[in-house]
């Protein structure tokens, strides 16, 4: 590859960085997250977030299908968590993103970076050349070389997102990262010390609205990442479908239970229906690593996402995965800024954990 790497070019950019400026920009299908953090590794507080919810169907797959609303949904975001710095973190996600951990064998820096490269380059199917491909190395391995994850998004999927955020928002996007990536980086700081015990194995779920995100946490780093197309948007078009009603009522309908904590009869009925066929969906990706006996099988397994909040969906897990399954509580391992942060706790922790990992990227 001719000219700097893109890790070169990310060092130089990290190194220009002031602590706390980046901001993490989490670009849902459902809303669009965006946070400020500060302290250190260990001692992290969120200190700012601000949420826009998007129309139906503002984004399809990673095509944005209302940009303009997306721009000013950033915007709004922005003002609503009263966040004045304009250079963001950006995740990215979807069929035009990948990764993949790799072993080196021993060699100085520069082999190391290019065996990595040009390994990498034989999994991307959507072309490398046409790709922005970045690593980090996560560790040794038991060969004296080192143990990598690459990363790697479409050029034209990051440069439209790039563009309309600058055109149309003034924003910068000073890096990207992959969202399965911000949401390990998460896990990692979240979990603190207890890190060690998870690296043994353990399977994180990021249920969103228009795709599961999968994370196999392993030795150090992710070991696998999937993201399938299935989420809490399918359960509001079923229950839009069935009942006669808006993409915003059937929403509601979907999230707001009564006094006493239930839901309507008939949307809990659809809401059973789907999320068996979900967690289905979801046990057929995960086999390999929830078998008794397999090699690479996983201990513990963590919800996120606002799709996590979904009521049975935690029982019916636990009995497919075989192994115990709890939502990742955010806010045991980062500290929270009451006083600027007035959001239901449960929910924010859900919805956060994607945008806290992009702006932990200043942490380098
Ligand atoms: N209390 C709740 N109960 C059930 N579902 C909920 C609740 N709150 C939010 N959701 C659902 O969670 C989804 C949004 O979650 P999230 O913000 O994690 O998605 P997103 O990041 O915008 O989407 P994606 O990750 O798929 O791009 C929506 O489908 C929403 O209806
Ligand atoms: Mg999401």
């Amino acid at each position: 590859m001719a000219g700097p790497s893109l890790k070169e070019q990310l060092d130089e950019l990290l190194g220009k960085l002031n602590p706390g400026s980046v901001v993490g920009l989490d670009i849902g299908a459902h809303s669009i997250k965006v946070c400020e953090i500060s302290g250190s590794t260990g001692k992290i507080k969120l200190e700012k977030f601000g949420v826009f919810t998007l129309s139906e169907a503002a984004i399809i797959e990673d095509e944005m299908q209302k940009p303009s609303e997306i721009a000013e949904g950033a915007l709004e975001a922005l003002a609503q968590a009263n966040i004045k710095s304009k250079t963001v973190c950006l995740g990215l996600f979807g069929p035009n993103t990948m990764t993949k951990r790799l072993s080196t064998p021993e060699g100085t820096k520069e082999e190391i970076e290019d065996h990595v490269l040009w390994e990498a380059e034989q999994y991307i199917t959507f072309g490398a050349d046409d790709s922005q491909i970045d690593f980090f190395i996560i560790g040794e391995n038991e060969g004296g070389g080192k143990d990598a994850i690459v990363a790697a998004a479409k050029l034209e999927v990051v440069d439209s997102f790039c563009e309309l955020l600058k055109e149309e928002a003034k924003l910068t996007v000073r890096l990207v990262d992959l969202n399965v990536i911000a949401l390990s980086n998460a896990f990692e700081q979240i979990v603190g010390d207890d890190i060690d015990e998870y690296s043994q194995g353990t399977l994180l779920l990021d249920f969103g609205a228009q795709s599961t995100k999968i994370v196999v946490y392993k030795k150090g780093g992710p070991i696998f990442t999937k993201e399938i197309p299935v989420g809490g948007g399918l359960i509001t078009e079923e229950i839009q479908r069935q009942m006669g009603v808006s993409y915003e009522e059937a929403e509601d309908l979907k999230t707001t239970p009564d006094e006493n904590g239930n839901l309507p009869e008939e949307i809990l009925n659809i809401i059973n229906y789907q999320v068996d066929l979900q967690v289905a969906e979801v046990r057929k990706n995960i086999n390999f690593y929830v078998t008794q006996g397999s090699a690479e099988r996983v201990n513990y397994c963590f919800i996120t996402g606002g799709s996590s909040l979904l009521p049975g969906l935690i029982d019916k897990l636990t009995v497919v995965a075989g192994i115990p399954v709890e939502r990742l509580d955010v806010f045991s391992g980062i500290k929270i800024n009451n006083q600027k942060l007035d959001f239901d706790l449960d929910h924010l922790a859900a919805i956060s954990p994607v945008a806290l990992g992009l702006a932990m990227r200043k942490l380098g």
